[in-house]
């Protein structure tokens, strides 16, 4: 997700983005027509930066990463750059007027540039996973009547997108933009042969009162509304989901789904030969149109207790692979609610719609709807078949599944994840030393690549700018000076305590100040990939500081990490962004926090497992660098 940017090119100040905070309380029954607009035309634009500024922290950002050959010529480059009447400020000028013009004058770049010119599979490289607690059933029956509660539960959500009466968020005071969630519901990515696109059915004259379910590879439309409207009670859904499972024991069918998992120029072509018989065209475009998919998963091979958190998380990624689940998605599909029979249950979401918060804050509303005791029986009026869909074959489709089966099976086995759950401590610690937790565990991140690379690597965290009209994210350089500065101290005899926590304080310190801008649309990152694409849109030749190898070294993340905090114990989990890197999110709780790791198997310099374990000592060894230093010696 986050390091998106790298594969483009490659509360007041403490609050943190509010959860919806209403779980389960009964949806507003009252629609507030305009409400979202007018929220929506409450909030402020997205600032451009000053150049002088994005130039002075750019070159701070790379201190710590580059050498000093690099760094002085990117110097010469940037005086150049930014000089009175020089390339940088005609571009400069040209982004202020797009700003004026525009919404936002990032939003439609960003979703292009970072999603859907991107080619290669959403699969690991951009879809995030969520992992959530392993429920308490282990058969079909229990497969199904969590199914079935999930769905009310989403649909409980959806009432207060459809009736506009969705609490706005609030960061630092602030009130966001709530954009976002009216995106993910009843949406879905369309390859194209170059580019792709995002259609949302919600707001089309007849919006879809459908879902997809999918069951051993076979895909069906479930009504889930009444003749009156009202949503269908976990009873009947549950009755409807025991139909579709009837009428799809065997996996035999071709797993038309895996096609949504190839590289999307191929898929792209796929499409365009699959969709060209009307039965295949109608059946893609009722899953499309869906509101969501749910996807009922075989149950996958045990594992140890240790284990079971890291499966799933591949499970929510990639599905096992084409002989397990992975061929029981539909991974263009912006939502997909995944449960298996085993009690594994998460999600997957195509995110060029959506940053993951909405996504974790719908999953909290579901997660605690499905504990809700089920009072409401219902008249057993009988309900139609769910329809399954059907899809005619051709050879040469059949060529298209076997290469996406194959393609698949390698991403599959190249994929390294481990989840953790750090039990030591959470949100507490930090707090108590009067350090912000985000920090400190970005901190932690930087001491445990240190360790095992004796260097820094430029650093993504992902910074949300939903502060503004349309606002997606920006990025936290978490490698600074002050960090570099404290990973070096932390393992040196030499250094006294006080001093390595003196270090560590103004490194926490520094990050979160780096935070408060970025969330305040004062980062570089964004600043730099606008210039960049104003310099493509104007046809002039690329500016020199966009050529430069600082510029490639600051957009190789090897670190890509993003906190993802939620209500549920739950984890996000996500690829990699280059081939030598660490994909790392997590949700810290009040005592502990979740993290998930990922690696790519082919470099042998990663290792998920030995990071996850590297963290784990390096949040160990600054607790207790704390605790064993005398306040009054500082
Ligand atoms: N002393 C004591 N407490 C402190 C503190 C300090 N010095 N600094 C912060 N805290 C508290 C905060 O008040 C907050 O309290 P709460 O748990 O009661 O809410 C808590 O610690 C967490 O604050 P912090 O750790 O600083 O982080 P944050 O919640 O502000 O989050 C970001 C920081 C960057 C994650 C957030 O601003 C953001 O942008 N989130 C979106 C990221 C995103 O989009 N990710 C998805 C990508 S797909």
């Amino acid at each position: 997700m986050l390091g998106i940017l790298a594969r483009t090119m490659a509360k007041d100040l403490w609050h943190k983005v509010k959860p919806c905070g209403h779980l389960v309380r009964p949806v507003a029954p009252t629609q507030l027509p305009g409400r979202y607009l007018s929220h929506q035309e409450g909030l402020p634009n997205l600032p451009v930066p000053p150049l002088q500024q994005t130039c002075e922290r750019y070159l701070a950002a790379l201190e710590p990463i580059v050498n000093e050959k690099e760094l002085s010529h990117t110097k010469e480059l940037l005086a150049e750059f930014q000089g009175s009447g020089g390339v940088g400020e005609r571009l400069q000028k040209g982004l202020e007027r797009r700003a004026h013009k525009t919404q936002n004058w990032l939003s439609d770049w960003w979703l292009t540039t970072a999603y859907l010119d991107y080619r290669m599979p959403v699969v690991i490289h951009s879809s995030p996973g969520v992992v959530l607690p392993r429920m308490e059933f282990s058969d079909r029956q229990g497969q199904m009547r969590f199914a079935a509660k999930l769905i009310a539960g989403i649909l409980d959500f959806k009432t207060m997108i459809d009736n506009e009466t969705l609490p706005v968020e609030y960061l630092g005071g602030k009130p966001l933009c709530m954009n976002q969630y009216y995106q993910v519901l009843s949406s879905c990515r369309i390859p194209g042969l170059k580019r792709d696109t995002v259609v949302n059915y919600s707001r089309s004259s007849r919006p879809p009162t459908h879902i997809t379910v999918v069951h051993n590879f076979q895909f069906f439309v479930l009504d889930v509304y009444n003749s009156d409207g009202t949503p269908l009670t976990v009873d009947q859904l549950y009755i409807q989901l025991e139909k579709i499972w009837n009428s799809s024991l065997q996996n035999n069918k071709e797993p038309v789904g895996i096609l949504t998992s190839n590289h999307r120029n191929t898929w792209g072509k796929a499409y365009s030969s699959l969709i060209r018989d009307k039965t295949n065209k109608k059946s893609v475009q009722s899953i499309q149109t869906s509101i969501f998919t749910v996807c009922l998963d075989a149950a996958m091979p045990r594992v140890s207790e240790e284990l079971y958190r890291s499966r799933a998380a591949v499970q929510m990624l990639h599905g096992g692979g084409s002989r397990w689940n992975s061929g029981n998605r539909w991974f263009d599909k912006t939502l997909q609610f995944i449960v298996g029979e085993d009690g594994s249950c998460g999600v997957i979401y195509e995110h060029a719609p959506a940053e993951g918060p909405p996504i974790v804050s719908l999953i909290d509303h579901v997660v605690e709807y499905t504990k809700k005791s089920e009072i409401v029986r219902t008249p057993m009026v009988p309900l139609p078949m769910p329809r399954k869909l059907r899809f005619n074959i051709t050879p040469e489709i059949k060529k298209d599944i076997d290469d996406a089966k194959q393609n698949m099976n390698i991403m599959v086995h190249d994929l390294d994840v481990k989840v953790i759950v750090f039990s030591h401590f959470g949100k507490n610690v930090p707090k108590a030393h009067k350090m912000s937790p985000d920090a400190f565990i970005q901190m932690g991140l930087q001491l445990a690549y240190y360790r095992m690379y004796l260097q820094c690597c430029s650093t993504y965290e992902s910074a949300s700018l939903r502060m503004f009209r349309l606002g997606r994210t920006d990025t936290i350089r978490s490698c600074s000076v002050d960090s570099a500065n404290f990973v070096k101290a932390m393992d040196d005899p030499a250094k006294p305590n006080v001093e390595k926590v003196i270090l560590l304080e103004k490194a926490v310190k520094a990050h979160r100040a780096y935070t408060d801008m970025a969330i305040r649309g004062q980062a570089i990152d964004r600043h730099l990939l606008g210039l960049k694409l104003q310099a493509i849109e104007d046809l002039t030749s690329l500016p020199e500081i966009f050529m430069d190898t600082s510029y490639a070294v600051a957009n190789h993340y090897n670190l890509s990490t993003s906190q993802v905090p939620a209500q549920t114990d739950c984890v996000m989990c996500f690829g990699p962004v280059v081939p030598d890197g660490y994909g790392v999110c997590y949700n810290p709780m009040a005592e502990h926090i979740n993290f998930a790791v990922s690696a790519f198997n082919s470099c042998d310099k990663t290792n998920a497992a030995r990071m996850a374990q590297g963290l784990e000592s390096a949040l160990l060894d600054m607790r207790s660098l704390l605790e064993s230093t005398p306040k009054a010696k500082l």
